[in-house]
């Protein structure tokens, strides 16, 4: 199967079973940091940050493969009056990318990992934007997560990634297999 069918398939069991959207734990305890502007939500799901962001006066893009996660985060940003803009996109599709250089002042990717995306979302933040970014990593602790290694972060690997970057925050849970960064664009 596909990729945007698989994940339709998963989303469309999701919205039938009226499951709420959460924002991510960690995200929501950095909210201090997080004063409004514009931000970008990658491979969004059906929309937990975004939603979130949005009321911190965030003006959101929000982009998955999937229609049908884009159609529920449209309908809730029109019954909820928030300033999301989701659309459906392929990530993989490098030419096309909705990254413009220095457009957003934060960039939110949660549970998706593409290594390839790291240089042009680094492009696409603002000089003092912010990045979060979590999702699992080759734990000792946890390895059977019907996650595939290739889909998992390398210990460490973001805060090397980001090391030019000052970190406001860096986690690896070994228990949950998970490894958390947020991040600020700084010169020099
Ligand atoms: C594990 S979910 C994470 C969703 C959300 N970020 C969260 O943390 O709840 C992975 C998401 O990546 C999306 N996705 C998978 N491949 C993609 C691609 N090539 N381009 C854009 N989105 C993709 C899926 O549709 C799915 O919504």
């Amino acid at each position: 199967m596909d990729t945007k069918r698989k994940w339709n398939q998963k989303h469309k069991e999701r919205v039938n079973h009226q499951e709420v959207p959460e924002p991510n734990a960690r995200l929501k305890d950095l909210s201090a940091y997080l004063s409004g502007g514009t931000a970008i939500d990658l491979a969004c799901g059906l929309g937990g940050n975004s939603i979130f962001l949005a009321r911190l006066n965030y003006q959101i893009q929000a982009v998955d493969i999937s229609d049908v996660a884009i159609k529920y985060v449209k309908e809730q940003a029109d019954l909820l009056d928030l300033a999301i803009n989701p659309q459906v996109f392929d990530l993989t599709e490098g030419d096309h990318l909705p990254l413009k250089a220095s457009s957003f002042d934060l960039a939110v990717m949660t549970y998706y990992l593409d290594r390839s995306l790291f240089l042009p979302v680094k492009n696409s933040i603002k000089q003092n934007g912010y990045f979060f970014m979590e999702t699992f990593f080759q734990s000792q602790q946890k390895e059977e997560q019907g996650v595939s290694n290739q889909y998992k972060l390398k210990p460490q690997e973001l805060l090397s990634e980001f090391g030019d970057w000052k970190v406001l925050f860096y986690e690896e849970n070994e228990q949950e297999g998970r490894q958390t960064i947020f991040c600020q664009k700084v010169s020099g």
